[in-house]
This record gives C-alpha cells, sequence and structure tokens, in this order.
C-alpha cells in the first residue's frame, strides 16, 4: 500500500485514521503506563527510512516521532540530494530498489513531481509521500482535515477558504483532492499569478466555489481560513516573487471581521502571512495542526505497517 495521491484516498480510508489518530492522541496525552506499552507494540522491530531530497522540519520530524511512538525504529537521510547515491547518479528506481532492503516503510519528499510515483516502482516496500515538488502533499491534507474535524466537530457544511500560493502550494492541492468526500462551500484567494492549477479545479467540479484577489470580501463569511506560505523556491522569474509575497498578511486588525469560531490554519513554516500577535487569538490552529502531524502519522504508519484490508481507494 502506497499513499502517493490524495486522488486515491476513500473515505473509509480518512474515517480510519481519523479514529485510530484522535486515539493516538488521548493515549499520548494521559500516558498512563499500560496504554503506552500496548502502543509500543504497533511497529515493534519495524523500521522507517525517511528520504528527503528537500528540506523538511516538522513533516520528517513528525514522521520519525510518529514511528519511535509506534515503538519502531528510524533510519534517515534528511539531505538525500547530498548523498552518495544521488552524487554519483544512481537513478530514483534503483536507489528504491536498494533502500528498500533496508527498512519495512519509507517516508520519502522530492522536489519534482512525479518523483515519489518513479520511486515507489523500485521499491519493495510501502512508499508514503511526504511531498513531490508543487504537486502534492497526501498526508499533510489528512491531518489538516483532523485538525478542521477534531476543531470544528464537522466537515460537511463548513464554508472554508484557501488563501496565497494556489499554484504553488502542494498542501491545498492534496486538500482540494480529498473535497470530493465532504460537502464544503470553497473560496479560493490568491493573485492571478498564483491561481489554482486548471488540473486541481477539475477536482472541484460540483463544489460550490468562490474565486477571488480579496481576501477581505470574503473573511466574514468562512468557518476554515486556511494561510498557505508564498513557495519561492518554485518561481522561475524572482520579480514575481516580490509581486505576490507579501499579498495577504493576518493580523488582529483583519481579524476583526471574521466570525468568532472562525479558525486560523497554516502548514508551516510561516512568513509573512500570519503575524505573530494572531498566535494569542484563541482561533489560531496552526501550532496545534503541526502537533496534530504526529497523531494523523501514527495512524498512516500503522495502517500501512499493519495493512489490514482497509484499501486506499474505493
Ligand atoms: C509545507 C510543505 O512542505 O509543502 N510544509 C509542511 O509540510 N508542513 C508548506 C510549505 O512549505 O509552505
Amino acid at each position: 500500500m502506497n499513499i502517493i495521491s490524495s486522488k486515491d484516498i476513500s473515505k473509509e480510508f480518512i474515517e480510519n485514521i481519523f479514529k485510530r489518530a484522535s486515539e493516538f492522541e488521548e493515549r499520548t496525552k494521559v500516558e498512563t503506563r499500560l496504554i503506552a506499552s500496548e502502543q509500543n507494540d504497533i511497529a515493534k522491530g519495524k523500521i522507517l527510512a525517511t528520504i528527503f531530497y528537500e528540506p523538511s522540519t516538522r513533516t520528517r520530524m513528525s514522521f520519525e516521532s510518529a514511528m519511535i511512538r509506534l515503538g519502531g525504529n528510524v533510519i534517515s537521510a534528511s539531505d538525500m540530494k547530498n548523498i552518495s547515491s544521488s552524487k554519483k547518479g544512481e537513478s530514483l528506481k534503483d536507489s528504491a530498489k536498494v533502500i528498500s532492503n533496508y527498512c519495512d516503510v519509507i517516508a520519502i519528499r522530492h522536489n519534482e513531481k512525479g518523483a515519489v510515483e518513479e520511486f515507489s516502482k523500485g521499491s519493495k516496500v510501502p512508499v508514503i509521500s511526504a511531498g513531490d515538488g508543487a504537486n502534492e502533499h497526501p498526508t499533510q491534507a489528512l491531518l489538516d482535515f483532523y485538525t478542521i474535524e477534531k476543531e470544528k466537530g464537522t466537515i460537511d457544511g463548513l464554508k472554508i477558504v484557501l488563501v496565497g500560493d494556489l499554484k504553488y502550494g502542494r498542501t491545498v492541492h492534496s486538500l482540494s483532492k480529498l473535497l470530493k468526500h465532504y460537502n464544503v462551500e470553497l473560496y479560493l484567494v490568491s493573485p492571478e499569478l498564483l491561481k489554482m492549477p486548471e488540473e486541481i479545479m477539475s477536482e472541484l467540479a460540483g463544489l460550490k466555489i468562490h474565486t477571488t484577489e480579496n481576501l477581505s470580501e470574503v473573511i466574514s463569511e468562512v468557518d476554515v481560513l486556511y494561510m498557505t506560505r508564498v513557495q519561492k523556491e518554485r518561481f522561475e522569474n524572482p520579480f514575481d516573487y516580490e509581486k505576490c509575497k507579501d499579498a495577504y498578511i493576518i493580523d488582529n486588525e483583519i481579524l476583526k471581521s471574521a466570525k468568532k469560531e472562525m479558525i486560523i490554519m497554516h502548514p508551516l513554516p510561516r512568513v509573512n502571512e500570519i503575524k505573530e500577535e494572531v498566535d494569542l487569538d484563541s482561533r489560531a490552529k496552526y501550532f496545534k495542526q503541526a502537533e496534530n502531524a504526529v497523531y494523523v502519522r501514527m495512524a498512516i504508519l500503522e495502517e500501512v505497517i499493519t495493512n489490514d484490508g482497509l484499501r486506499i481507494t474505493n
């Protein structure tokens, strides 16, 4: 079982992940000895390899923390571009053939769209995408939805706004591809240059969608405000980045017009999109979202390791 695109993730899979993540969240908080030891057996004797061709803090470390909390072990190439096999020009498939002898599951991030899929073709063990270029980041989408469900009690019926870099932001792409399972109203707010790609828009057919460049037009209507970083590293023209980089900045002033129960999310890292003063607002959930990464990745690793018959696709 690989996890490469949100497109292939079924509702049944999502629901199972949420249920287990919630249990892991409770257990991690309670931390009774009995529960901890029960949990520690899930990945006993198993090895996760984290293979990162692009930098990462949260994704890699939360995957590793999740595996260790499940009682497993971790081997890591956090700077894969600079390690021997890549430097010498080994193909992704060959690297996968070799590395998959050393572990039971692989979490991999690459700077190119499609590279994770290519890698998976050579792997003997399950491969989980930790992001492929500007394309997708499916496990982030699962933890984003988990956070929404936990904070709002439901996903159906919500009004969700995605703000910022909708062109290069892989988290919003994966999130959008999961929306087919829910009945939500979607607001897309971005500069013209950073519009959601057509390919993703076609996945959203059937949803009620509002598109605008002006966040203040819609902020009072939504239940979830999902901010993104403008992905500097993906721009071909640095002037375009300069034009867009501070297009949307959330501060206490703009939040005055938002609903009292609206939640503010961001996959992090933030640059200027959310002012630090907002951290004190009870609606700010982005650090909780980063914490949830561990529980959701525990559930994903458990599912992939035990592979107990639940299919990814319907
Ligand atoms: C995101 C990513 O790498 O796509 N970060 C993350 O995984 N939490 C978002 C970003 O880098 O802007």
